[in-house]
């Protein structure tokens, strides 16, 4: 069953075209990146999905229902949660809180957020961290609780931008494996927008490349990561490390 459909989206600023007549279909319960140089439009293609630019041309069709045009809100409402590239907890928050509060924006009672945020910080690693201030975390710490906030809203889709970025291997897999779960577990679609190809390769079916705004290419990882041009000109040698 297809969850979402985006179909030939476009997005201008000014001169610059952004996102380039952009097509592809997501599964339920698939696990689906798009990958890019820097400025290849892949968080405003994110955020065309979730309600924080309007297309110029082009419709987003999630669960049968047009959102592009819709406010985030009411797109997360409708069940899509991200996380954003600059990660932006509150700072003077304690992590259990910042948790909880996605739940509240999402309409739970205090005591059902409660108890949600506290499952969702222990599926997160992050047990042992619920009384410190969110400014006071670790960059590998803080990265999941980025995707601990996103899972609050309960999604059926789950955005996430470059959760990895700046991480160590170990600390990669370890977020990996945590997707993974709960990608089997709950089937919970995903995607994700990744720079890591070791995390790409390991979570992903299928991958888009993007660049200046266009598809280039999209298919399995492993092929992907054969395609010289995709590999050489666009990501760099070092993406494969
Ligand atoms: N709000 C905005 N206003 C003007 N230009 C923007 C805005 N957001 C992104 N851009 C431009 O759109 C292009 C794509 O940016 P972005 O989607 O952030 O790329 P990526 O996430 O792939 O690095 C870049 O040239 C960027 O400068
Ligand atoms: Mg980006």
């Amino acid at each position: 069953m297809t969850l979402l459909a985006v179909d030939a989206v476009t997005k201008r600023f000014r001169g610059l075209v952004a996102v380039d007549s952009v097509s592809f279909d997501v599964a339920a319960g698939e696990i689906f990146a798009v990958i890019g140089p820097n400025g290849a439009g892949k968080t405003t293609l994110f955020n065309l999905m979730a309600g924080v630019h309007t297309p110029d041309s082009g419709r987003i069709v999630f669960q049968g229902d047009r959102i592009d045009g819709l406010r985030p809100d009411e797109i997360a409402r409708r069940g899509i949660g991200r996380t954003f590239q600059i990660v932006r907890p509150f700072p003077n928050m304690t992590v259990l809180d910042n948790v909880i509060v996605g739940g509240l924006m999402h309409g739970a009672a205090v005591e059902t957020a409660r108890d949600a945020a506290r499952a969702i910080l222990a599926r997160l690693e992050l047990d042992d961290q619920h009384a410190k201030l969110a400014a006071e975390l670790t960059l590998p710490d803080r990265k999941r609780l980025e995707v601990a906030r996103a899972l609050a809203t309960a999604p059926r889709l789950l955005l996430l931008d470059e959760v990895m970025a700046g991480l160590r291997p170990t600390e990669v897999d370890r977020i990996v494996a945590i997707l993974r779960a709960i990608n089997r577990e709950s089937g919970m679609t995903i995607i994700l927008i990744e720079h890591v190809m070791r995390a790409v390769i390991a979570l992903a079916a299928r991958v888009l490349v993007l660049h200046h705004g266009a598809v280039i290419a999209s298919g399995a990882p492993e092929a992907i990561v054969r395609h010289p041009e995709v590999m050489r000109s666009y990501l760099g040698t070092e993406a494969l490390g």
